[in-house]
């Protein structure tokens, strides 16, 4: 996710939670403007030194300029990495409106056309990831005939449309009725934030590969654990999650260099995993609320007790 899952929160969360996440998606590198810069700017995220002590990475690309793909997937092998992931999700309107992201997902040919491409030239292998569609969820079932024509590594669906961003609820039926068209093995994402989430889509969706994990795990840090743990009673989650959040603040101070940029990168988490600690909605907007470092520190250092 971007702006949150980056290497700072990969590296915590492995020292907290050893092997707890098989592996993890990279934000995207975004080919945008077909501008190979961009990507490699943001390079410093995947790049393996950088990762030593993180959650296993699979790099993620948006863009839709076969030559470039090819290029950086290329690249991103030769430093290490054998499997890719090309986002067909992302929902914001600037990104979609380019068909990128889920813009891509009415326009079954382009993809057909970029994967003809890149496929042949591609060293590491390729995964996608996609949403149902962008305004209309046929767009999917338009599509899967085309994915299923070349060496997809998997599909990781979110089984909502793009047009309703996080909004409403994950579309079961829909994706029950996908399932058995898609030829690679399908991982699925969207709104697991509990444990019983997890179970329930195991149940109803025997043959789901695998599942992914977004916001839930900055809502609850240890909810992989309990995913994969659900018949081991675990200790202390409370603390377990506590510790977690107490180690990311202090990883975004020692390493973000101004008191603007630690105070905006531990509002971007505290959105989200404050849902991890036992307190109330006002005491975390009351963080928010706050400009000064030091009180922003101080009332976290509080929450935490
Ligand atoms: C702030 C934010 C940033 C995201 N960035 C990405 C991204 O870079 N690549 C991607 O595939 N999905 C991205 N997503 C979507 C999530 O990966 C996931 O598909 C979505 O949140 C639904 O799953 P969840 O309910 O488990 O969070 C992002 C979501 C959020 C909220």
């Amino acid at each position: 996710m971007q702006g949150l899952t980056e290497v700072l929160f990969r590296r915590v969360y492995e020292e907290c939670f050893p092997g707890a996440i098989r592996v993890a998606v990279s934000p995207f590198l975004s080919l945008t403007h077909g501008n190979l810069a961009e990507a490699w700017d943001k390079i410093e995220d995947v790049l393996p030194e950088n990762n030593v002590g993180s959650i296993p990475v699979i790099p993620q690309i948006l863009g839709k300029e076969p030559n470039e793909f090819i290029t950086l997937g290329n690249r991103l092998y030769d430093i290490g990495y054998k499997e890719i992931n090309w986002n067909m999700g992302c929902p914001m309107r600037k990104v979609a409106a380019k068909h990128r992201g889920s813009g891509i997902l009415p326009y079954p040919d382009e993809v057909k056309a970029i994967l003809d491409v890149v496929v042949p030239q591609l060293k590491p292998s390729l995964s996608v990831k996609v949403r149902l569609g962008l305004k209309d969820k046929e767009d999917i079932f338009r599509l899967v005939p085309i994915l299923n024509d070349y060496p997809i590594a998997s599909v990781t669906v979110h089984p909502r449309l793009g047009r309703q961003q996080y909004n409403g609820h994950p579309d079961l039926d829909t994706f029950g009725q996908l399932l058995p068209l898609i030829k690679a093995p399908v991982i699925y994402n969207g709104d697991i934030c509990i444990a019983a989430d997890a179970i329930r889509i195991r149940e109803r969706f025997p043959q789901v590969a695998d599942l992914m994990v977004g916001r839930g795990v900055l809502y609850r840090p240890t909810l992989p654990l309990e995913i994969e743990n659900e018949a081991l009673k675990i200790e202390n989650l409370a603390e377990k999650n506590k510790h977690f959040v107490r180690r990311l603040t202090e990883e975004i101070l020692a390493t973000f260099p101004t008191e603007q940029s630690k105070i905006r990168k531990i509002k971007e988490y505290w959105c989200l995993v404050w849902k991890a600690l036992s307190i109330s909605e006002m005491q975390a907007r009351e963080v928010l609320h706050q400009e000064k470092l030091t009180i922003v520190e101080k009332m976290i250092c509080d929450l935490l007790q």
